[in-house]
């Protein structure tokens, strides 16, 4: 009967990403399809659970039929909701923040739920980290495009981006080819390159800059002049948004928005557009910047089978009450890892990567 079912509670938090809603999906049907369980959403990540009324919404198979094919999130997501420094206006209209994670872990037990399933980034783990310590049986499944999560070899929404960043580049190049010029291409990816690799490999980029190799403009000047000059008569270059010069930072700044402490990177590329024209570029430049187009639209078939198969094994973590852990995949399994291990690190880009050696003898530069 349905008063003896368990509940399980899903939410996502942090940047959307390509294949959220097919894990909100698959927790649901499989949940269904054991019939132990109801699984019910919380709107904006934690808010709706903070919200009064509360804002949650009872999952079914009528209203998640089909959402694996959507882009976003049908629960809402934010990355200012932080229910352990909740952005808080004070009188004199400054922000400051409030810990609400008690008011918070205590609806979530006062409304039956006996699970929580945490879909989000590092910041997400990190914040379902303090809450498990806090006493909350929470679960994690990662989720972000710049696929930064050491604990798992791939996250969702990563392969998505490098799609739709390299069906750009593939536009760029045809219009580069036309005109003679340099075509720099920014993309998302914040402190990890590989967005940018993976789409300067699949694109054919001539050159790629990325945030864990520094690049120098002398290099850069070189291999554009070096192909003007002999016959080529265009350079693509993709540039992850988090590159920087060998001196000096990357490009972006503080977000303005209360709660959302993140550095938002953005205008590397023309920045660096600036650089070489001053520096005597020899070519006309142009600068393409991708943003939020890469975060959107439909997951590939690859993100809706592992965001699928994660909500499946969160699922199944949650009926083997294994709290405190998040989904990872290693090695081509489904495995989980403890909270801790999941935030303790990031997945950079390692100078021998395979990846690396492979654009290197592609005759790719780094700008090194
Ligand atoms: O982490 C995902 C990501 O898309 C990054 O690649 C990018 O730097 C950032 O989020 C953008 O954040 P926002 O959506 O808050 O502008």
């Amino acid at each position: 009967m349905n008063s003896q079912k368990k509940k399980i509670l899903v939410l996502t938090g942090g940047g959307d990403c390509p294949g959220l809603n097919a894990v909100i999906r698959a927790v649901t049907r499989a949940a269904i399809t054991d019939g132990n369980y109801e699984v019910w959403g919380s709107i904006e990540a934690f808010n709706g659970v903070l919200s009064d009324p509360l804002n949650i919404v009872k999952l079914t198979k009528r209203n998640t039929a089909g959402i694996h094919v959507t882009g976003g999130t049908i629960i809402k997501t934010t990355n200012r909701g932080n229910p352990l420094e909740f952005p808080s206006q004070t009188e004199d209209g400054t922000w400051t923040t409030i810990d609400l994670s008690e008011k918070l872990i205590n609806t979530i037990h006062e409304e039956g739920f006996s699970a929580v399933i945490n879909i989000g980034g590092d910041g997400s783990q990190k914040i379902g980290l303090a809450l498990q310590r806090k006493g909350l049986n929470i679960i994690g499944v990662p989720k972000t495009i710049d696929n930064d999560l050491s604990a798992t070899d791939l996250t969702f929404g990563f392969n998505t981006a490098v799609q739709i960043a390299t069906e750009s580049f593939d536009k760029l190049v045809t219009t580069a080819a036309s005109h003679s010029r340099v075509m720099l291409m920014e993309v998302m990816g914040r402190d990890a390159g590989w967005i940018a690799l993976h789409t300067a490999i699949a694109g054919g980029a001539e050159i790629c800059l990325i945030p864990e190799i520094p690049y120098d403009l002398n290099t850069i000047l070189e291999k554009i002049k070096y192909r003007y000059d002999h016959g080529k008569s265009f350079v693509n270059i993709v540039v992850a948004e988090g590159a920087k010069p060998k001196t000096g930072g990357a490009v972006g700044e503080q977000s303005a928005d209360a709660g959302d402490e993140h550095f938002k990177y953005g205008g590397i590329a023309n920045y660096l557009r600036k650089q070489l024209e001053e520096a005597g570029c020899p070519a006309q430049i142009r600068t393409t910047v991708l943003g939020h187009i890469q975060r959107g639209g439909t997951p590939t078939a690859f993100d809706r089978v592992l965001a699928t198969s994660m909500g499946v094994k969160a699922f199944e973590m949650v009926k083997e009450e294994q709290f405190g852990q998040m989904v990872a995949l290693k090695n081509n399994r489904l495995e989980t890892v403890s909270l801790e291990d999941a935030t303790s690190e990031y997945n950079y880009v390692d100078h021998n990567n395979y990846l690396i050696q492979t654009a290197k003898a592609m005759g790719m530069s780094f700008g090194e």
